[in-house]
């Protein structure tokens, strides 16, 4: 639609511009200890509608071991867009799956998690070697699912570089009991569904996460979210994902159901809130979209709001 793309253009726009600020100082200050949790390990997969992914036997069998997010949304299609936007707070009006690099004025959580001294790192699957930056590798990694390297601040940066590592790193960072305090995952494009069904995607998540929450370095004071960039279905104005959250520090809330409004900004807000972030004034502040994930408010004291009539989002 013409409106629509002359909006995503203006918003583009807009967003630019309240991007353009002074570079990031190196000043760290102390975080304060996480209030909720000390990591969080986010692994997002890929393309399906909300009932499509709770009604596969996978799903079904981890809902017993965490809280199931069943009013959560993607923000809009097709993926790469969902997935700067879970990292930027905005996905500058892209509409498609193209090679971003926004430039070093563009900023992300990692610059938040930076400020505080706090450790990040993603993981991703089929990833020949770290700081990759081509499209794709050997139709299994897809820079379109991996937010970071579109960042320049990150991929022209050495030492920030290191952290967009392949996902085999994930079990030398375990063994030397160094989880990042933010993690993504992303899997390759078969494990993450997008290439194949949501069986075989929840077959996959459920073989990799068994091991991985029965170690204590990994699972100690850490939340687990597994969520889907987007649903599969463009008429869906709710953009109804699935989202389940795992973990030592959801343990006493195991097989419950929280029914809070949630979309992909709430990833931002959740974690800003746990650790005193502060902001990136985008997404991640718009109130009707950003509720903090409702275990967390409760123990920072944020207030979230009643969603009665969201914005379309596909
Ligand atoms: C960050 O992770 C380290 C290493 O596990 C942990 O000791 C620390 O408490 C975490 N920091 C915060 C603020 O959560
Ligand atoms: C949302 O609505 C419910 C039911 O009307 C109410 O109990 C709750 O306090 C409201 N929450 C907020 C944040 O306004």
């Amino acid at each position: 639609m013409l409106f629509k793309k002359l909006l995503s253009i203006s918003m583009a726009v807009l967003a630019t511009a309240s991007t353009v600020q002074a570079a990031p100082t190196s000043k760290v200050t102390a975080a304060v200890a996480g209030q909720a949790f000390d990591h969080v390990f986010m692994i997002f997969l890929e393309n399906t509608d909300y009932a499509l992914a709770y009604s596969d036997p996978s799903f079904q069998s981890l809902l017993s071991s965490g809280i199931l997010l069943n009013n959560y949304h993607a923000l809009t299609h097709p993926s790469e867009p969902n997935y700067i936007a879970s990292i930027a707070g905005s996905y500058y009006g892209v509409n498609n799956d193209g090679t971003y690099n926004f430039d070093s004025s563009y900023t992300s959580i990692v610059n938040l998690l930076e400020a505080k001294g706090l450790t990040w790192k993603t993981y991703q699957e089929s990833m020949p070697s770290v700081c990759y930056t081509d499209s794709s590798y050997k139709s299994l990694y897809y820079r379109k699912h991996n937010p970071f390297i579109s960042h320049q601040y990150i991929s022209t940066n050495a030492a920030r570089c290191k952290n967009v590592v392949p996902s085999t790193q994930l079990t030398t960072d375990l063994n030397n009991n160094a989880l990042p305090n933010y993690s993504f995952f992303t899997p390759n494009i078969k494990n993450d569904g997008h290439d194949t069904t949501v069986g075989y995607a929840g077959k996959w998540l459920v073989n990799f996460l068994s091991p991985l929450l029965k170690n204590p370095a990994f699972i100690s004071n850490t939340l687990v979210v597994v969520t889907f960039d987007e649903a599969e279905d463009y008429t869906d104005e709710t953009n109804h994902v699935l989202a389940l959250l795992l973990g030592d520090s959801v343990s006493s809330l195991k097989n419950t159901v929280d029914s809070t409004y949630y979309t992909h900004y709430s990833l931002l807000s959740t974690l800003e809130s746990n650790w005193g972030l502060g902001n990136l004034g985008r997404g991640d502040v718009n109130k009707q979209l950003s509720n903090v994930f409702s275990f967390v408010a409760a123990k920072t004291g944020y207030q979230n709001v009643n969603v009665t009539n969201p914005p379309p989002l596909n």
